[in-house]
């Protein structure tokens, strides 16, 4: 696959060097106890086994419904929850247990886009102080009033007016506050950043352009982007390999264009199904899939396949035996026992 980055020069991702590699990454939370005295330690198992690595100038989607784990899987690639068990690295350094100087160093170069722009931001902060902030914590900038030159060009590169950094958050519409939280996420030139579905709450006519902007960024900073959504109806665009998550394990993981015109998982295929289709011919013959069956309870996760209870294909052994994650094409990953 083929991007342009920087200096228009191609660059082959498969060649790109892995920014971020996560293997086998598992992520529990303890929940209240139970049993005898309350001695056992219940746990959610929000993530398990999870492998992914995205390269630079690379933009990876990652798609799946609420509690599937999507907002979990960023916040630990980014130390922000700790790590059950797996590994992470970050430029080929392992990162999984780094702390203290280390950490805080680190979080210069990775950068979180929030889902919610209005409760992300300080609305006492103007908007000059909240992009300066990092600047100014990581020893970039002596002052905030020092930043402003360097805060005047991010907001213009973001697509914001000149007058905006001496107003308030709240002055500015959905989309133009993401645009200020991604500036704040773009001012310690980072490598790689997070975006957990900037675009889901903002009206469907701005969310175009937030993701325009996103990708334009992504191609003068070679940026590697893990690009979360709830659903397969935004994320084409943006990313060049998907991966789809079902009660916190990988199901597909597969060049974006593979998922949408070969899926190999009946639950992509069921998202699929989902997504409204411009053209209306082929969105009439197209079958629309409904999910019946219950999610898994995270606390007391089956043995088998997680998707065995609403699985159309379903098989005996998809209720004993988890299906490995394998590849079924080159570059095409599933875990599927049927398909
Ligand atoms: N701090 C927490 N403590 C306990 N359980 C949590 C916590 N945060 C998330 N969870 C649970 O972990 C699972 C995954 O949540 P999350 O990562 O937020 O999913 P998503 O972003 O896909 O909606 C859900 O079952 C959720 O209830
Ligand atoms: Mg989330």
């Amino acid at each position: 696959m083929t991007a342009t980055i920087g200096t228009g020069v191609p660059v082959d991702h498969d060649d790109a060097p892995a920014v971020v590699e996560v293997d086998d990454l598992t992520v529990r939370y303890p929940v209240g106890r139970s049993g005898f005295w309350g001695r056992q330690t219940r746990w959610v198992h929000a993530v398990e086994d999870v492998s992914f690595a995205i390269r630079r100038g690379e933009t990876l989607g990652l798609v799946g419904e609420s509690g599937s784990g999507k907002t979990t899987i960023g916040r630990t690639v980014l130390r922000r929850i700790p790590v059950t068990s797996g590994r992470i690295r970050f430029r080929g350094a392992d990162i999984t247990t780094v702390g203290g100087e280390e950490l805080r160093r680190l979080r210069r170069h990775m950068q979180l886009v929030f889902q919610d722009p209005y409760a992300s931001l300080n609305p006492r902060m103007s908007v000059l102080q909240l992009v300066a902030e990092p600047l100014v914590v990581h020893g970039l900038a002596s002052s905030v009033d020092a930043a402003r030159e360097e805060v005047g060009a991010l907001l213009e590169r973001c697509g914001l007016p000149v007058d905006t950094a001496d107003r308030h958050p709240h002055a500015f519409s959905g989309g133009q506050r993401q645009r200020i939280g991604i500036a704040r996420a773009l001012a310690l030139h980072p490598d790689f950043i997070v975006a957990d579905e900037p675009v889901s709450a903002l009206d469907v006519s701005v969310r175009a352009q937030v993701v325009n902007l996103l990708q334009d960024l992504q191609g003068e900073f070679g940026l590697a982007y893990l690009f979360i959504a709830h659903d397969l109806s935004v994320v084409r665009h943006i990313s060049h390999r998907i991966a789809i998550l079902y009660a916190g394990r990988l199901v597909e993981l597969a060049p974006a264009d593979a998922v949408y015109d070969e899926p190999r998982h009946p639950y992509t295929e069921a998202l699929l199904s989902s997504v409204p289709i411009p053209d209306p011919p082929i969105q009439r013959a197209r079958q629309r899939i409904v999910l019946q069956g219950e999610i898994p309870n995270p606390i007391d996760p089956p043995p088998g396949c997680r998707f065995q209870t609403r699985c159309p294909l379903v098989q005996d052994v998809c209720r004993h035996e988890t299906p490995p994650f394998v590849e079924k094409a080159p570059g095409h990953w599933a875990a599927c026992h049927v398909r």
